[in-house]
């Protein structure tokens, strides 16, 4: 109830301004996120490899109104994977980048809040292409994240379109959604890599499971799909339950078969207990002065972050 809440008033201009306006919410916003350029990813991003942690560098923004945004978001993407290159840092997919889709234009024109259009979605798709055209330049991959389920279909549109000229293009689908396991079914094959997530955004109940165990029993249905079969599973969760399921499922596989993902500033102990144990972990990464949309995903996610951001404000 208070994550639906949160999530909704979030969407508010009112709200916005006061919290980016807030000098206390920074303390806050450096947890989750490394910085605001491109300097801050790459350190950031080779601290986690020295630590022998994998990386998925996002750089933040969604949703875009403006077609120069988008292009200007696709530039920075290039550009990071460059330096990154420079770095030595994307040698085998170990630096990747993830992409939202409407950070690139699916969202342009499009008929109501949190969707997409047909010129959106043409766009996007040029975007992309230049981003996955330099990943591959510089040898590693490009994820797409999930968004609002308005936006699933042409997500999943733009990832198998990529994916004819990339097999390596990531997707995301969350567990949350009704359509999900079926969609896992589909992207369960043999190259296909596909990231698995509870859900982060507010969706109605005709879409979406919006009991948390129904999530956590849809979450574990997917996991096994995913893990008995071909393709290169991405498990990305901080449930230690769920954690527990995949470390047993993995032991008929491979260890370098399937990755462990968990977000930048959550259970790092944990990250790195798995990478120690020969687990193959990638810690996703945002950077970026946009941060307010990811930020409120992270609190609306656990009260304690709530509490400990309310307390900040307290103190001013
Ligand atoms: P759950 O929320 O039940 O948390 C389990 C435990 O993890 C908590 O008890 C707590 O210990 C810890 N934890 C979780 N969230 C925390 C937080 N914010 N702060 C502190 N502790 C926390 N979603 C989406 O809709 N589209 C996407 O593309 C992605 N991409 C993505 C990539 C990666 C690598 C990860 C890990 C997650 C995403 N997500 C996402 C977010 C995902 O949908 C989900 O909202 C969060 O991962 C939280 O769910 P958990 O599975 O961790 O379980």
């Amino acid at each position: 109830m208070l994550r639906r809440t949160l999530l909704a008033a979030a969407a508010s201009d009112r709200i916005r301004e006061f919290v980016t306006a807030t000098p206390a919410t920074r303390a806050v916003v450096d947890r989750f996120v490394a910085g605001e350029g491109i300097g801050d990813a790459v350190r950031v991003a080779r601290s986690l490899r020295e630590a022998g942690l994998n990386v998925t560098l996002d750089y933040l923004g969604e949703s875009v109104t403006d077609p120069l945004h988008a292009a200007a978001t696709a530039d920075q993407y290039t550009a990071l994977l460059g330096k990154l290159a420079a770095e030595g840092l994307t040698e085998g997919g170990a630096v990747e980048v993830s992409v939202k889709p409407t950070a690139v234009g699916l969202s342009l024109e499009a008929p109501e809040p949190g969707g997409s259009s047909a010129a959106g979605e043409r766009i996007a798709a040029g975007h992309l292409s230049r981003i996955a055209a330099m990943a591959a330049e510089c040898g590693t991959t490009v994820t797409l994240d999930a968004e609002d389920h308005k936006t699933a279909d042409a997500t999943l549109r733009l990832a198998a379109s990529l994916r004819e000229t990339y097999p390596w293009a990531g997707s995301v689908l969350q567990a949350a959604l009704r359509r999900t396991e079926t969609d896992v079914r589909a992207l369960s094959a043999a190259g296909s890599r596909v990231r698995l997530v509870k859900g982060a955004y507010a969706e109605p109940v005709s879409e979406a499971f919006t009991d948390r165990h129904d999530v956590d029993k849809s979450f574990a249905r997917c996991l096994r799909i995913l893990m008995a079969g071909p393709g290169y599973p991405m498990i990305a969760t901080h449930d230690p339950r769920l954690i527990a399921i995949t470390r047993s499922l993995g032991l008929s596989r491979s260890p370098d078969s399937f990755e462990y993902q968990m977000l930048y500033g959550i259970r790092a102990a944990q990250q790195r207990a798995l990478a120690a144990a020969g687990a193959k972990v990638r810690v996703y990464v945002p950077y970026g002065s946009d941060w307010y949309g990811y930020l409120v995903r992270r609190l609306a996610e656990r009260p304690a972050n709530l509490a400990f951001f309310l307390r900040a404000l307290r103190s001013l």
